[in-house]
């Protein structure tokens, strides 16, 4: 749905993105994740239409975004990172207003404003000012201000930075719906767990640069990064014993730990070895490594240290 090939802008000495390469497939939800300043807003705004790069492509259904401007923004939706609405208007009468924007008109534009303010949980505030709203509110009809069109590729921009986590939970099951219905949309964040629990792929970014790129188990695995089976037992077996049943064990108070890049194969040699020395199980957790971790790795810094830089 998306490719981008070797796309690099610089902004003078500052080169914003470099060489990024990325394909997102129809129909999925897909994370740009990496801190404030990695490039993330750059690549949208090329993508969009907004910003010229400085060489490479960016095509989108097969349209050059830079040649084929005009159909391909037909094809858009974009929730930008600044929520841009007016502050004097309801939240119905911006809806209809972006709508008119994108084309809408009449009893369409009515309609669809009408869906999109129920979708977001907004149909009983709808003639409220935006001045008046929260910001998980005026979030949500940024969101709406963009889908409006029903466009088959939406790009999001940070879209959930200063909600609470109730919108951002209602946001989610929005986005999940778009995707459901056969959008396919571009989700950036800085926000590990959003990547995590949103995305179905995700591309590391980190100073302009692709690091890595696959579903969240694909760059766990990547970096070799092993999950960690960890099992609770009752009784007193001999530590000799459990040992040289689980070689591959670190057994202390009453909990066994195994790293391995596969605990759902590991989990049935565990319990029978536990049932041949008579032990019994109490619980079994499998702890993941997650994203952080992989970032860490990748680059040589967390994903926060640079927090505040934007
Ligand atoms: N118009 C601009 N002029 C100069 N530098 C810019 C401009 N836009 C972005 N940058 C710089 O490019 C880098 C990437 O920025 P951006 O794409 O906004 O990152 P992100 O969205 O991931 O936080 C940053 O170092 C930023 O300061
Ligand atoms: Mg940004």
């Amino acid at each position: 749905m998306l490719e981008a090939l070797k796309l690099t802008k610089d902004f003078g000495p500052l080169c914003a993105l470099s060489e990024v390469d990325l394909e997102i497939r129809e129909g999925e939800i897909f994370g740009l994740l990496g801190p404030n300043g990695a490039g993330k807003t750059t690549f949208v705004n090329i993508a969009t239409t907004f910003l010229k790069p400085t060489s490479g492509t960016v095509r989108i259904a097969g349209l050059d975004v830079m040649e084929d401007t005009a159909r391909v923004k037909n094809l858009l939706g974009v929730v930008p990172q600044e929520i841009s609405l007016y502050d004097m208007l309801s939240g119905e009468e911006n809806l209809e207003f972006f709508g008119g924007l994108y084309g809408l008109r009449g009893g369409r534009l009515k309609t669809r404003v009408s869906e999109v303010l129920e979708t977001l949980g907004l149909a009983e505030r709808r003639k409220g000012k935006i001045s008046n709203y929260s910001g998980g509110m005026k979030r949500r009809v940024n969101i709406g201000a963009g889908i409006l069109h029903e466009p088959r590729m939406i790009l999001m921009d940070e879209p959930t930075v200063g909600v609470d986590p109730q919108s951002r939970h209602h946001i989610f099951g929005v986005i999940e719906n778009l995707r459901d219905n056969g959008a396919t949309i571009l989700y950036t964040t800085h926000y590990m767990e959003e990547a995590e629990r949103l995305c179905d792929r995700i591309a590391i970014i980190d100073h302009g640069k692709v690091v890595a790129c696959g579903t969240k188990r694909e760059l766990v695995a990547l970096i070799g990064e092993q999950s960690v089976l960890e099992i609770g037992f009752s009784g007193d077996p001999d530590p000799a014993v459990l040992e040289s049943t689980l070689p591959d064990a670190r057994i202390h108070d009453r909990r066994i730990l195994i790293h391995t890049t596969d605990p759902a194969a590991a989990l049935p040699r565990v319990v029978s070895g536990l049932s041949g020395v008579g032990v019994d199980l109490t619980s079994i957790n499998v702890q993941e490594p997650d994203l952080e971790a992989v970032f860490l790795r990748l680059t040589g810094h967390r994903l926060r240290d640079r927090g505040t830089e934007s």
